[in-house]
């Protein structure tokens, strides 16, 4: 049965962990919202999810956790589950995530990312939740930075439908904040990777490489393999969370005058020494030392239109405002990974 015929929560036992807050995670089935629903639960708050089930899994779940089966863009069901559940703060991580479907079907994209965000920030102005968190991407906001490591102050510039899609949601929280006093701050994440992540979508290059390595499948690289990334571990990006809630916590009616925290490793890392990596962790040692040569060959396929070839974020704000610095290096993190996907 779903909750959008009962409007009742799912919940697989009773039990309620204390709670410092009540915290509705949309998109709380997903790879990363998952990981932040476990880590909101570790710091002791009580945690509901609302999710489409879309790309994200009812098994990503911890059993204790009520969850409501809604779409973001319906805000009739969406208000219902904010008044009913009377949470206090509301992370925002449901979205479409995919930048090629985002070419396909902008309209599509902007109606979850950009509608989506709206009715969020509606239900909160209606149902008086004054605190919301939004997960937004440092990879697609900036879009070519003229500097990097890029710092929160390079002006919004995207160059795909979905960093379009992403960057106005961000600018909605920010309009809600002046207009409805919605306190509210935003993580801009780098490339997120870790347990959990969908292999079969397009997003997510670790994640896909490492099943097409343990599947003995040729890696498909797009371009030359140069473009560089930095990969943030998922654990590292869920601990960001706790201390933003904790913040907008404190903060509270006090304004929140540091709200965009970039959270990334800073480290660059090319596609190609990606897939060595991974590689490597897999158990395929012999062309480690090259790095740059995989020792499966990749086949190479055009470059995506509308990628962004370097990026490095600079998350110094976050380990000054919030005290949070990432502690999974990149060859740890790929191991956690691949034994996770194996
Ligand atoms: N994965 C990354 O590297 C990365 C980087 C930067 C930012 N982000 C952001 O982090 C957030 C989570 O991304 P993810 O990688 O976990 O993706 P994901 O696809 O695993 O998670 C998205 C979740 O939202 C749900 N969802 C999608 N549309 C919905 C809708 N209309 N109504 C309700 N639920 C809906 C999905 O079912 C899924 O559970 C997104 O906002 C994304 O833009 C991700």
């Amino acid at each position: 049965m779903n909750d959008s015929a009962t409007g009742k929560p799912h919940e697989r036992n009773g039990r309620m962990p204390a709670a410092n807050e009540r915290i509705l995670v949309t998109g709380g089935a997903g790879f990363i919202g998952s990981h932040l629903v476990d880590a909101f639960l570790a710091a002791g708050h009580d945690v509901l999810v609302v999710d489409n089930f879309s790309t994200g899994k009812k098994e990503n779940l911890p059993g204790h956790v009520r969850w409501y089966d809604a779409d973001v863009t319906d805000k009739h069901a969406l208000l219902a589950i904010v008044k009913r559940e009377s949470p206090t703060i509301v992370v925002h991580a449901a979205a479409q995530i995919n930048v090629r479907s985002s070419f396909h079907d902008p309209q599509r994209d902007a109606e979850i990312n950009i509608k989506g965000a709206i009715n969020v920030l509606e239900c909160c102005k209606d149902a008086g939740v004054k605190r919301a968190l939004y997960l937004s991407s440092g990879g697609a906001v900036y879009g070519i930075p003229n500097r990097l490591p890029c710092t929160e102050q390079a002006p919004g510039a995207p160059v795909n439908p979905y960093g379009v899609s992403k960057y106005t949601a961000e600018l909605y929280f920010s309009l809600y904040h002046h207009l409805y006093q919605i306190e509210y701050g935003i993580l801009r994440l780098s490339n997120v990777y870790g347990p959990r992540q969908d292999p079969h979508g397009e997003a997510g290059v670790v994640s896909i490489f490492a099943d097409a390595v343990l599947h003995d499948r040729q890696p498909v690289v797009f371009g030359d393999g140069t473009q560089t990334r930095d990969f943030v571990y998922v654990a590292d990006v869920a601990a960001a969370a706790v201390l933003a809630v904790r913040r907008l916590s404190m903060s509270f009616p006090k304004p929140f005058d540091e709200r965009i925290f970039n959270i990334s490793s800073g480290e660059a890392i090319s596609v190609n020494d990606a897939l060595a990596a991974i590689q490597h962790a897999a158990g395929n040692r012999a062309n480690h030392a090259l790095a740059t040569v995989p020792s499966v060959p990749a086949k190479h396929q055009a470059a995506v239109s509308g990628e962004v070839k370097h990026m490095v974020l600079d998350s110094s704000l976050a380990k000054k405002a919030l005290g949070w610095m990432p502690s999974v290096g990149f060859e740890e993190g790929i191991e956690k990974t691949v034994e996770w996907m194996r």
